[in-house]
């Protein structure tokens, strides 16, 4: 899923690895050299860092977007399918996707027909740059869809999902935000659960599958191989 060459700081595990390279395909890299100018923030980067972004900087959705709108923000867009999907269906919502993978940027860019005006590109390691990417409490919900699973014992210190990065997200949603997530890894939507459940800024707001939630590849995948899609709907308190 991610590719890469770049920095890789021993002392932090990372919910992704380097692989396949950062090559477009072509209508992909097309649709990146179209929008990318205005829809992936040109965030100032630390030396030597390309996944992360400078701790100094902000994000002023208003200014990014040019108005004031509810704003979701959804980590691991992936190649975009909820990201254009929900962003068609609610053109008076803001969406701002990062994804650290450049070539997902591009796939989700060469399914738009024309450059959305409601959507933003963070291209970024997400664990890390939305501990000061944003203002607080300015997302109106956070996605994170089909995270990478790491289904393995020894990996699942890498999954995104931690007691640490859920104080990350509450931080960026009011009282009666939500964070809406969705896995076909049963191990991990339970692990989800335990992490959350056991927050004292969260609590459990439905299972009911994510209303702007099309069904994606690796949907489709978990469905081929008789995994239960779990949607989970948590609130900040
Ligand atoms: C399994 S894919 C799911 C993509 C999409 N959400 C979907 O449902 O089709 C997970 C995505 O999360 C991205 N990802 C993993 N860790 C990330 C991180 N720390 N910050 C941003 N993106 C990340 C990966 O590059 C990958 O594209």
């Amino acid at each position: 899923m991610s590719d890469a060459t770049d920095e890789r700081p021993p002392a932090r595990t990372r919910s992704f690895t380097r692989r396949g390279g950062r090559m477009l395909k072509q209508s992909h890299q097309d649709a990146w050299d179209r929008y990318a100018d205005v829809l992936v923030l040109d965030v100032p980067r630390p030396p030597g860092g390309s996944t992360s972004v400078d701790p100094a900087y902000r994000v002023d959705p208003a200014q990014v977007f040019g108005r004031s709108a509810p704003m979701v923000v959804e980590i691991g867009c992936g190649s975009g399918d909820a990201l254009v999907h929900a962003a068609t269906q609610r053109p008076d919502w803001d969406f701002l996707a990062l994804e650290v993978w450049r070539p997902g940027i591009g796939h989700a860019m060469a399914k738009m027909g024309e450059a959305l005006p409601n959507v933003r590109f963070v291209e970024a390691d997400a664990a890390l740059a939305l501990q000061t990417l944003l203002p607080p409490a300015s997302a109106h919900e956070v996605w994170t869809f089909f995270p990478d699973p790491w289904p393995k014992n020894k990996h699942h210190k890498r999954r995104l999902v931690s007691p640490e990065f859920a104080t990350t997200v509450a931080d960026l949603v009011p009282p009666g935000g939500l964070w809406r997530l969705a896995t076909d890894w049963g191990d991990y939507a339970r692990a989800m659960r335990r992490v959350l459940d056991a927050h004292p800024s969260w609590e459990l707001d439905s299972r009911e599958r994510a209303p702007l939630r099309p069904q994606t590849r690796f949907e489709r995948r978990g469905r081929e191989a008789d995994r239960e899609i779990v949607d989970l709907a948590y609130r900040r308190t």
